[in-house]
């Protein structure tokens, strides 16, 4: 057994996993994909994930993390022993270091974004600007490979750097803060939403849905993005999960995390959507959803360049707070099983991840729809990698569902779960049959029709 503290505060692990859960996935991610596919039916299959499969599949993530009280990798391999199981169940560690490389060399690169928009807002360059203009700005920025890696480069040093020392004590003081304080300011975004855009058609397109009209593709971006914004599946949860106080309701946080992350992703949802509304934009913009309308409402409300500059310093607040529970389960295994140093193994991790992340910067410019790559690969490298995320993170959630629900027994999940006999009952039924139904289903579904 590796020798893990345990966090003193019990509030601490809810604080740290709410700090991964929140983040691009809810204020870049969920917006831009719900437009993409149409808008109610992508919600509802999102929703009906999140809980139904999701919450289920969070509480194993972090009852594996906490029984085993190692990083994913080396946890999966000591519970697989202990269990006489296979070591097929620890290729759960393994892929999930996997995803965890993928998600975060793209979501450095978007991150990276958000420092852009952080500098326009705190310098004014947009006050008065029309969506025209907005959108001019913003097709400049990505057709910039050079500013594109510039970003990118910043946000993940500062990612491995917080990692590499070791600072998330600090953070989680910063958390306390940030969390709240964004939702605040999308309160405020929303109200602004309310009165100048079009709030009825938002929550139309939102909330109304005809499930025939989601595309095949979109099932499995539905299902990809519940476990992407709860980061679930790939072993940020069991990492944290590690250190979790042995006395906390795993049943009672895995609530939490999802309720306050879908309440971020919706007041997001319905405050862009408003704004494209209202403004006559278009809903199926794909990745710049976020970056063209917010901006629109900053540049003319009162006070704008500052409530804007603090919005998007908030933004990537809750970037960073994910971006390290990427890095830190890697990081947690490579020192665990190569005998690296802390700052050896994060370097490794966001080294290599940033090189990845190149292949996400040029999928916006020399790569982009309509160039030679594209046509000869069908799509462009990011869509390429946000695909692998969509299956390789619900393909460990799967895993992760089985071996909690089928390998574990009553009374090592009841030492976790520390619950009554029904709800026992009822979250090892989801675990073992409805969880890996719904995923399998949708797989079938989808993946023989995800076209080149
Ligand atoms: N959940 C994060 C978000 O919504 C992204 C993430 C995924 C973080 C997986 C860690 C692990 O932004
Ligand atoms: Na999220």
């Amino acid at each position: 057994m590796s020798s893990h503290n345990v966090w003193t505060h019990k509030g601490t692990f809810l604080l740290a996993a709410v700090g991964s859960a929140v983040g691009l996935g809810n204020l870049w991610r969920f917006p831009y994909l719900t437009g993409e596919n149409g808008g109610g039916a992508f919600i509802l299959i999102y929703a009906l994930t999140i809980f139904a499969v999701g919450i289920p599949i969070l509480i194993a993530e972090t009852m594996l993390g906490r029984s085993s009280r190692q990083s994913p990798i080396m946890g999966m391999r000591h519970l697989t022993k202990t269990h006489g199981s296979s070591r097929a169940w620890e290729s759960i560690g393994w892929l999930g270091a996997a995803s965890a490389f993928l998600i975060l060399s793209f979501y450095s690169v978007i991150a990276g974004w958000a420092i852009h928009y952080t500098w326009q807002m705190l310098t004014g360059s947009l006050i008065g600007a029309d969506a025209g203009t907005i959108g001019a700005g913003f097709d400049a920025l990505l057709a910039s490979p050079a500013l594109l890696t510039l970003y990118h480069t910043l946000f993940i040093i500062a990612s491995g750097l917080i990692v590499g020392l070791g600072i998330h004590k600090g953070i989680e003081s910063g958390l306390r803060i940030i969390m709240p304080a964004l939702f605040i300011i999308l309160l405020v975004v929303l109200g602004y939403s309310v009165v100048h855009g079009d709030i009825g058609a938002a929550a139309s397109f939102l909330f109304t849905f005809n499930i025939a009209d989601l595309s095949l593709e979109g099932w499995l971006q539905a299902m990809g993005q519940s476990f992407f914004t709860l980061s679930l599946g790939m072993g940020a949860i069991m990492a944290y999960g590690a250190y979790m106080a042995s006395d906390a309701s795993l049943t009672r946080t895995a609530f939490a995390i999802a309720f306050v992350d879908t309440a971020v992703a919706m007041v997001a949802g319905l405050a862009i959507f408003a704004l494209v509304f209202g403004a006559g934009l278009e809903t199926g913009q794909g990745p710049g959803l976020m970056f063209v309308t917010l901006p629109l409402a900053f540049a003319e409300m009162p006070f704008g360049a500052l409530v804007g500059g603090v919005f998007f310093i908030l933004v990537l607040g809750a970037a960073i707070s994910s971006s390290i529970s990427l890095i830190e389960p890697v990081a947690a295994f490579l020192v665990e099983r190569f005998d690296m140093t802390r700052p050896q193994a994060v370097m490794l991790m966001v080294i290599a991840s940033w090189a990845m992340g190149l292949l996400t910067v040029i999928s916006f410019n020399i790569y982009a729809e309509g160039t030679i790559f594209h046509t000869l690969f069908g799509r462009s490298a990011f869509d390429f990698i946000e695909l692998l995320t969509n299956i390789f993170m619900p393909l460990g959630g799967l895993m992760i569902a089985l071996f909690a629900g089928w390998s574990l027994t009553h009374a090592e999940v009841m030492k976790e779960m520390h619950t009554t006999e029904t709800w026992f009952s009822v979250w090892r039924f989801l675990v073992r049959f409805i969880a890996p139904a719904a995923v399998a289903f949708v797989f079938l579904r989808s993946i023989p029709h995800v076209e080149g």
